[in-house]
Formats: C-alpha cells, sequence, structure tokens
C-alpha cells in the first residue's frame, strides 16, 4: 500500500475533556497523523497540549469522541496497551519518564517489557544509546544528570521501543544550542512519523513538514493558521521570531 492508503497512524473525531471541577481544555478536537508525516505543534502554555497527547495514550480518556489507531478504535485500557507498544511518548517532564538507577537499566526497560530477552535488550539500548551520542552514559546514574542529558537519555528509552509513531512533548526543553543542532539531526534522520510539541519555532523549521497550533481546545491546521499571522506577528513581534 502506497502511504496514502494507508489508514492514519492516529485518528481524533470531537474529542472532548475537562479536568475535574474545570473548564474544557479539549473541545471537539480532530487530528489525523499519517504515515511519514512530521508534525509540530506549537501553542501558548495550558492550551492543552500535554493534554492532548495523554489522551492520544489513553493517560487520560475524553468524556466523548473518538480515536483510532491503525485503523482500529481504541476506548478501554486493553486498546490502550497495545497502541503503547507501538506509539512511543516522550513525557513533558523527565522525571515521569526514568526511575531505574542507571541509564542503561532505564532504556532496558521497555524492550524487557515488551518481551526481549536481557541480551537483546541491552543490545537495543546500547544502539540506541549510541544513535543518540550517548555511548559513554550506560553505567551513569540516572538522577545525578543534567537536566539536558536527562531529555535525551528519555528520548533513548523511547526509542529502545523501537515505536512506530513518536509523540515528543518539548523535546527541546533544557537543551543548550549544541544539543539542539544535536537533536535536529537525530530527528531528520528518524524514521518514524511523529507529532512534536515545541515553542521553538527555528526547531520546528527543521524538523516539521507542518506546524499546527491549538486555539479554544481544537488544533487549527496550518492553512487555518496562515489566517492568523497577523495577530501571531503582534503578540511575539517584540522577541526574535520567525514567521512561519
Ligand atoms: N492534572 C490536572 N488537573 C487539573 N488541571 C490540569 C491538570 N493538568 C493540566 N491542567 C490544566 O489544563 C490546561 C491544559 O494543560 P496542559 O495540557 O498541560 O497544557 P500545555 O501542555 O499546552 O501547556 C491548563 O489550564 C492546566 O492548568
Ligand atoms: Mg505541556
Amino acid at each position: 500500500m502506497s502511504p496514502s492508503q494507508q489508514p492514519p497512524l492516529i485518528k481524533l473525531e470531537k474529542i472532548c475533556f475537562a479536568y475535574p471541577g474545570r473548564p474544557p481544555v479539549l473541545r471537539n478536537l480532530d487530528l489525523e497523523l499519517r504515515p511519514g508525516d512530521k508534525i509540530g505543534l506549537a501553542a501558548p502554555n495550558g492550551s492543552g497540549k500535554t493534554t492532548l497527547l495523554h489522551i492520544i495514550m489513553g493517560l487520560l480518556r475524553p468524556s466523548s469522541g473518538r480515536l483510532e489507531f491503525f485503523g482500529r478504535p481504541a476506548a478501554e485500557e486493553e486498546d490502550f496497551i497495545a497502541v503503547r507498544r507501538r506509539v512511543g511518548l516522550l513525557f513533558q517532564d523527565a522525571d515521569d519518564q526514568l526511575f531505574s538507577p542507571t541509564v542503561l537499566d532505564d532504556v532496558a526497560f521497555g524492550p524487557l517489557n515488551l518481551g526481549k530477552s536481557r541480551e537483546e535488550a541491552r543490545e537495543i539500548s546500547l544502539r540506541t544509546l549510541s544513535f543518540l551520542g550517548l555511548e559513554d552514559f550506560a553505567d551513569r546514574v540516572t538522577f545525578k544528570l543534567s537536566g539536558g542529558e536527562k531529555r535525551l537519555v528519555s528520548l533513548a528509552t523511547v526509542l529502545a521501543m523501537e515505536p512506530e509513531v513518536l509523540l515528543l512533548d518539548e523535546p527541546t526543553a533544557g537543551l543548550d544550542q549544541r544539543t539542539k543542532k544535536m537533536l535536529i539531526d537525530i530527528m531528520q534522520n528518524l524514521s518514524q512519523a511523529y507529532l512534536l510539541i515545541s515553542h521553538e519555532f527555528d526547531f520546528l523549521a527543521a524538523t516539521a513538514d507542518h506546524i499546527y497550533t491549538m486555539e479554544e481546545g481544537r488544533i487549527l491546521l496550518d492553512d487555518e493558521l496562515y489566517i492568523h499571522q497577523h495577530q501571531h506577528a503582534h503578540r511575539l513581534g517584540k522577541q526574535p521570531h520567525k514567521h512561519i
């Protein structure tokens, strides 16, 4: 099948969600991620980006709406267990991702959980660390890493599970310029489709084919974003930024 004939990797229809006792965060949100898509999502703090990724992973359940993965609906925990084997989430906070004593233990945890042998898990983990330029990190103590190092190790834990789709929640947070450049290189070499949240337009311009935003609990696609360009120019007008 050519990519255009394949079902969407992820399809959300009319998703609504509110935290208890709070106003709605997602309101009839629609989203599609297709094979090969490299999508950036940039929207103000609090607009619901992280919530959206947690809904996709089944960590939160929508009050209404439909989710579909690889052409099949997902609604129950059982469905999402299968989804989590194929969709990898880089959490916004590395401390939600890392919990093992050493970096190698953390990276091997996912593959072991997927049923790989100790030897296979070790081999995949070392290969993944090396792909990220982290070959010397295997025996480091996770909690002693810097914020930026934790970020990259978190990415290693996600990639080691060899997901078919990646959801990355602010991957550049805490990274210095050099590491950010390295991450751009890594992203450009990834074979997977991804949805990537970032506020950094230079990073998005280098890594995303489309840049979406969120407003009033819904996704706005690039075309709609174009209409908002004038407003965007005013809000960020005094800071260095690129127009998209
Ligand atoms: N666990 C929670 N309980 C209640 N409100 C929450 C919780 N998590 C996030 N929120 C609120 O939901 C809104 C969307 O948050 P979030 O999805 O984290 O936005 P973003 O990732 O775009 O910054 C915000 O107003 C935030 O304060
Ligand atoms: Mg967030």
